[in-house]
């Protein structure tokens, strides 16, 4: 595999594997807030991106590469509200979509056309993540301090907590 590439792809994994844990951080903070909803669809989007990291091992590891397992820092114990929980989830998300992008770059540049291929499944995952977020922003923006639309706005993001496909990392799906 490539060097540059395979670099490339190992700092996803950590970028990923970061993700999942600072959600994971997010969701077990909301749940001790008692907003089991959110928590649930943290928890949730903590799974999604744990399946991001391992495709990405496995498809380094396919290719013959070698995917390095990262460690990982400790994130936030503590968040003001969930505004600002869903403002940080925004601008992670954005981040990971500005090394996405370079991922491709690097791929081009270095005439990679597979794993430019495979890359195109996160191009279109970080256009959903962060047009999810930015929804969730929108409807938290409008229920200001209203205490019924929290607990509506709680109620709905349970209904709506992702269930990942857990059963298949593979690259290829
Ligand atoms: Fe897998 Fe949302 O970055």
């Amino acid at each position: 595999m490539n060097a540059r590439v395979e670099a490339a792809l190992n700092e996803q994994v950590l970028k990923e594997s970061s993700s999942s844990q600072y959600y994971l951080a997010m969701a077990s903070w909301a749940e001790n807030q008692g907003l089991n909803g959110t928590a649930q669809f943290l928890y949730g989007q903590s799974d999604e991106e744990r399946f991001h990291m391992l495709k990405l091992v496995r498809f380094i590891n396919e290719r013959g590469g070698k995917a390095i397992i990262p460690f990982i820092e400790q994130p936030p114990v503590e968040f003001n509200n969930l505004e600002s929980v869903f403002e940080s989830l925004l601008s992670h998300e954005i981040a990971v979509t500005e090394s996405i992008n370079n991922l491709v770059d690097i791929c081009l540049q270095e005439k990679d056309y597979t794993t430019h291929n495979f890359v195109q499944w996160y191009v279109a995952e970080q256009l959903e993540e962060e047009a999810q977020a930015r929804t969730i922003l929108d409807k938290l923006k409008l229920i200001g301090g209203d205490k019924g639309g929290m607990y509506m706005f709680d109620r709905d993001l349970e209904n709506s907590a992702i269930t990942p496909n857990m059963a298949s990392p593979s690259p290829a799906k």
